[in-house]
């Protein structure tokens, strides 16, 4: 062989090109190689402040590995064939830099707890960096909602137009959902802030190396109590999924809805043709490809999680190389949920809402006939002797060919003052209650929601 493995020791043939191809993971890890130098510095800064080295020694292998680190950073990093992973590849390039002092970096180490030390900084960064990116679709929402002030369309039930709501109602029912987002990643921070650094290969070591030292370089609220815990949790490579796959189910809900919305059908919205795309044979097409994408992508998203937890089910303690399998998962969640978000957020931003064809859909008869049984109950009658009366009305309507409007008003229970209802936005203006989809709960909805996100924005690290 002619350039050796870390772990050549005890192997007197070479790996075999099939295991290389099938095991390595340099292809995706590399990623992870800010993380990796910034454990491997402060592991080294801490056998150093223990005694385990000298510190010339760990001096040597902290200026090494910051000087991989800055060719890391200009793209002049050059791997090597046998670089099986980032881990490998740094510790190798250290060693080559710093010669015997390098070949000590990994005193006390595992690659176990090396690589689970790596895969919590990056979740760390990167689940707060989603975080800000969801609050910042929150604020689109938001904004959009406070731009179309008293606009209204139909809510649906079933799919079925149900009764009228403000459009800003409608919006920031999304912001709400994707609140609790933000939440659950800011929640997965808080439990995987733990460091699994010195933990060794499963059982810690037998050297008296200071765990709590490079906990506290690296900035970890706190740090694992068992070593074989330490190297095998991926609980929170699985929540942090979680909350990515919530995410991405939540921007499907809203594409599905933006199919609908701009189709020719519904006609409620447009997109600007920056955020729409053509037919290569339909001239006259222009689709919602992000809403689509947004709703398809979730698919896949949901194959991450389900797959991740699917390798974790059977495993034995402690480490085994199965928990390779963490990362792409991770990477693809976060990549194509940062991306639907952006795009999501830019389409709704640039979109325009047609008004006059939402509220022409939300002033259909139909839409005020909860208002007609309320207005039966506000003067006595129990609540389903009105909706019995009201749905007999609806079907005399409908056989007879007679406009709801007309039946109300000839009707000695409701007459003139009940068809008054149906003059275009009184409905709406009808949910007065708590949370509900009229104007009059619009305001302290809204005050709520900017409360609820300046707490969150003050959880972000
Ligand atoms: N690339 C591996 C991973 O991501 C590193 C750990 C390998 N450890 C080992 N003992 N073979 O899990």
């Amino acid at each position: 062989m002619t350039e050796k493995h870390l772990w050549h020791g005890r192997f007197n043939e070479a790996p075999a090109d099939s295991l290389m191809a099938f095991t390595q993971s340099i292809g995706f890890d590399v990623r992870l190689w800010q993380d990796d130098i910034a454990g491997s510095i402060a592991h080294a800064q801490m056998l150093g402040a223990s005694g385990v080295l000298p510190r010339t020694e760990s001096d040597a292998i902290v200026a090494a590995l910051r000087r991989v680190e800055s060719e890391f950073a200009s793209g002049t990093f050059a791997f090597a064939p046998n670089d099986e992973d980032i881990h490998t590849a740094i510790e190798r390039r250290v060693t080559e830099i710093a010669g015997a002092a390098g070949a000590r970096l990994h005193t006390g180490r595992s690659r176990n707890d090396q690589v689970a030390t790596a895969l919590r900084l990056f979740a760390k960064r990167e689940f707060a960096a989603t975080a800000r990116r969801v609050l910042h679709c929150i604020d689109v929402l938001d904004r959009r909602a406070q731009e179309v002030g008293d606009t209204y369309l139909p809510g649906y039930t079933h799919l079925q137009r149900a009764q009228p709501v403000l459009l800003s109602h409608h919006l920031r029912a999304h912001a709400w959902a994707l609140s609790r987002d933000v939440g659950r990643l800011l929640d997965a921070i808080t439990r995987l802030d733990v460091s699994p650094l010195g933990a060794g290969a499963l059982a810690g070591t037998s050297l008296p190396t200071d765990a709590h030292d490079s906990q506290r370089r690296l900035g970890f609220a706190g740090i694992f109590a068992n070593s074989l815990d330490a190297v095998s949790d991926r609980d929170f490579v699985a929540e942090g999924i979680f909350a990515l796959t919530m995410v991405a189910v939540h921007l499907s809900r809203i594409g599905e809805e933006w199919v609908l919305w701009t189709s020719e059908e519904f006609g409620f919205a447009s997109l600007s043709d920056r955020h729409a795309t053509g037919s290569s044979m339909l001239p006259q097409k222009k689709n919602a490809d992000i809403a689509e994408l947004a709703r398809g992508k979730a698919g896949r998203i949901i194959g991450n999680l389900t797959g991740l937890l699917a390798t974790l089910k059977g495993l034995p303690l402690s480490y085994n190389r199965d928990l390779q399998e963490d990362k792409e998962p991770l990477f693809d969640s976060l990549d194509q949920v940062n991306r639907g978000l952006e795009a999501v957020a830019d389409m709704i931003s640039a979109a325009t809402f047609h008004v006059d064809v939402m509220q022409r859909a939300a002033d259909a008869p139909s839409l005020v006939a909860t208002d007609l049984a309320e207005w039966l109950v506000a003067r006595g009658m129990p609540f389903r002797q009105a909706h019995a009366k009201v749905g007999e009305l609806v079907s005399r309507s409908l056989a007879s060919g007679t406009s709801l409007v007309d039946l109300v008003r000839a009707d000695d229970q409701l007459g003139p003052d009940a068809a008054a209802l149906f003059a275009p936005g009184i409905a709406v203006r009808r949910r007065t209650s708590h949370g509900a989809a009229g104007p009059s709960a619009a305001a302290s909805q809204r005050e709520e929601l900017h409360r609820v996100i300046t707490a969150l924005q003050a959880r972000l690290p």
